[in-house]
């Protein structure tokens, strides 16, 4: 049975680094305040002329590269985002404009949110797996920072997200004890409205008036933080439980565990919880915030590049976020 594994791992984020002091000045809030309630100090915002396929694009290439990869080599691309360029076309045909327009590969959109890039982890091994596809590049990319409520109304959010990018490379291997070994996916559209942008809406007759376009809450992101936060907590838990029963392991035979980055706390928690040593993970929401779909593979990147992946290590990939949606893939790092 062919088995798939991540060769290669890059990021990009923008140089523009807005720390919690920064934001003081632009709405009611503290240092204090969100380093003790997320554990963010610092976010990157992205700069005009910057967008979501761009900054996936210097991703890309940073995964191919480390991968020993050219962008001809790519036989498809997933580009998790819940923030593209356009309303439509999604940001995955961008990308391969940009990155092999010689070779029209196919393009996926993921709109999974904080889990996309886990459910496109799975897609990509599927494709592998059953022998469709031999590289797949594997992108999630956010700019958020345009789209906040940069205002004391709109602190309980806009003090969270950050912008960034990350991409992987998926190739075969033929060394079975390598690679994925369970993919656990979930969805619980009960609570769609607890974290979510209601507008421009399709259910709304006409969708925008010409000339009337009122700008109002519900163009921004809402969020029940605290019912998010619980749910959080409790669907990771069973999800690794859960993949760790499939691979035939137990959470604690974790060696690492690379978690989406919504809040320091949930982190925490969900490790304390597995009885997994919190040194068995890297952080970075201190210096990204939440880039949504681009946690995983920043952190992916990051661990990487520190040397915390080692080869044969059980690594966990964990995350929840708007939908609900939430899953987790274990691997045999190699
Ligand atoms: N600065 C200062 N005060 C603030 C801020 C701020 N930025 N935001 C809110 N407050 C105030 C509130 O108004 C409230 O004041 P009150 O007590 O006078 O009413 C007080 O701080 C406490 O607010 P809470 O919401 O109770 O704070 P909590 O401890 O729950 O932390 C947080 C809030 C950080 C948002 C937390 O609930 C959380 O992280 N939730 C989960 C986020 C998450 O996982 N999101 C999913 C991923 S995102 C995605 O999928 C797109």
């Amino acid at each position: 049975m062919l088995k798939s594994r991540i060769s290669g791992a890059g990021m990009f984020v923008p140089p523009k680094v807005v720390k919690n002091t920064d934001l003081e000045k632009l709405m009611e809030t503290s240092d204090e305040w969100i380093q003790q309630r997320s554990g963010i100090q610092e976010r990157r915002w992205a700069e005009p002329g910057m967008t979501t396929s761009g900054m996936g694009l210097e991703a890309s290439k940073a995964a191919l590269n480390d991968a020993g990869k050219k962008p001809d080599d790519i036989d498809a691309i997933i580009f998790a985002t819940l923030s593209p360029d356009m309303n439509f076309p999604g940001s995955g045909v961008l990308l391969q404009k940009n990155l092999c327009p010689q070779k029209m590969v196919p393009a996926l959109d993921v709109r999974n949110q904080c889990s996309g890039f886990l459910y496109s982890l799975s897609i990509a091994d599927a494709w592998i797996r059953t022998g469709m596809y031999k590289c797949v590049l594997v992108v999630g990319s956010e700019i958020h920072s345009n789209g906040l409520d940069i205002s004391t109304e709109g602190r309980d959010v806009s003090v969270l997200f950050g912008d960034g990018a990350g991409a992987v490379v998926v190739e075969p291997t033929s060394d079975v004890n390598a690679g994925f070994l369970a993919h656990n996916l979930h969805s619980e559209g009960e609570h769609a409205e607890r974290l979510c942008i209601l507008r421009p809406s399709s259910s709304d007759f006409p969708r925008l008036t010409k000339g009337d376009m009122k700008i109002d809450r519900t163009f921004f992101a809402q969020m029940d933080g605290k019912f998010v936060f619980k749910n959080a907590v409790t669907r990771m838990c069973e999800v690794i439980h859960e993949a760790c029963k499939d691979a035939g392991v137990k959470p604690q035979d974790i060696d690492f565990v690379i978690a989406h980055q919504a809040n320091m706390r949930i982190n925490q928690m969900v490790l304390q919880q597995l009885e997994i040593p919190q040194d068995k993970t890297l952080n970075t929401i201190q210096k990204y915030g939440n880039t949504t779909a681009a946690t995983i593979p920043i952190g992916i990147t990051e661990a990487k590049r520190q040397g915390l992946l080692k080869k044969g290590q059980l690594v966990a990939m964990v995350g929840f976020g708007s939908g609900f949606t939430w899953g987790a893939n274990l691997m045999r790092w190699s």
